[in-house]
């Protein structure tokens, strides 16, 4: 039992204790004497009575500083589990909610930072599982090493390099180590630049890849570098998941104190289920996991860019199906 848990504030618990304790010594101090006791046991009962008062009713109230000390001391052992009472209402109490609270956070940060080890490590084993296998055959004489096996062996290496720079850059983007270069950037032209870099895998796939830009000096005031990025991620996205023969259209419009850049594909798109974990790191849709897509940080890596510009980025299903990204920069 907390008698003052009630009570908000530390100073009024001290003064209803201090009161409680004066006014029991007063009243057994005037008992003593009107029942002719001597002084001294009278003085002891007070102490004594006035003592056990001030047990009763403080108790409790520097209970949870003791156990955040020993909440605190699991905490640095990794242990994350253990909450304090908050039951007070005082300042303490106030105390306990914040350090359960900061316990949650930490909690959360160290459960992330596990899947994200968990994740890259099962990323990087995958190819490198496969590149060991094949070097096995080749050094074994059980497959030739002709051009098939050392260009499919090329192909995991890549892949690895690629897993390798994008966790460096998600992790230079994270710890805010990226300073934007911000300039005005032509948006017809950057379009262009993207487009001509995916022109030759989309032709091969008789698949349309087209840009509107409105109006066409449309101008954005960003890291035309970083931007390029995000674009060229969102096309592959849409590259990646378009039908062959399929339309990617690439659209830019000027918005009231801000630029939409859109990419529009005609593939099965992002249900509206998943459509905030697409940029969580390492997601990807169960269909896009069996296939031999990348390793679920494009969008991730785009987020932060768009983040970092004070922009938005999210998703939208298009009927009757495929998917719409749209990009927000403010100018
Ligand atoms: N245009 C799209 N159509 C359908 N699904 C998409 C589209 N873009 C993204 N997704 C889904 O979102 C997931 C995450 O996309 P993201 O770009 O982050 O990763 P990825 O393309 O799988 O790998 P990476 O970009 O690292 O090479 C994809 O795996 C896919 O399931
Ligand atoms: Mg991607």
């Amino acid at each position: 039992m907390r008698p003052l848990d009630f009570l908000g504030s530390i100073k009024l618990k001290l003064g209803v204790v201090i009161v409680a304790a004066v006014g029991v010594t007063v009243v057994v101090v005037l008992l003593g004497e009107r029942a002719g006791l001597s002084p001294i046991v009278t003085g002891l009962a007070a102490a004594a009575l006035a003592l056990a008062l001030v047990q009763v009713l403080a108790h409790g109230m520097t209970y949870p500083l003791r156990e955040m000390a020993v909440a605190a001391r699991a905490m640095a052992r990794g242990e994350y589990g253990r909450r304090v009472t908050e039951s007070s209402l005082d300042e303490v109490g106030e105390l306990g909610r914040a350090f359960n609270r900061m316990a949650a956070d930490l909690a959360e940060v160290d459960r992330v930072r596990r899947d994200l080890v968990a994740n890259v490590s099962h990323e990087l084993r995958t190819p490198l599982g496969a590149l060991r296998a094949m070097l096995e055959n080749l050094v074994d004489g059980v497959e030739p090493s002709d051009a098939a096996s050392l260009d499919a062996m090329l192909q995991h290496v890549e892949r690895l390099g690629n897993l390798v720079e994008q966790l460096l850059e998600l992790s230079k983007l994270e710890s805010g180590a990226v300073p934007l270069a911000r300039a005005p950037v032509g948006v017809g032209a950057l379009l262009d630049r993207v487009a001509a870099e995916w022109r030759p895998s989309t032709q091969a796939r008789g698949i349309r890849l087209e840009l509107e830009v409105d109006p066409p000096d449309l101008v954005l005031q960003a890291d035309g570098a970083r931007v390029h990025q995000v674009l060229a991620n969102l096309v592959a996205n849409a590259v990646r998941h378009s039908p062959d023969g399929g339309r990617v259209v690439v659209r830019a419009r000027a918005r009231s104190g801000a630029v939409a850049l859109e990419v529009l594909d005609e593939g099965p798109g992002i249900p509206q289920a998943e459509a905030e974990r697409v940029f969580e790191r390492f997601y990807r849709s169960d269909q896009a996991r069996s296939g031999d897509g990348g390793a679920g940080l494009g969008l991730a890596i785009a987020r932060w860019i768009v983040e970092l510009h004070d922009g938005t980025i999210r998703t939208e299903e298009r009927t009757p199906h495929g998917c719409r990204m749209i990009v927000e920069l403010p100018t």
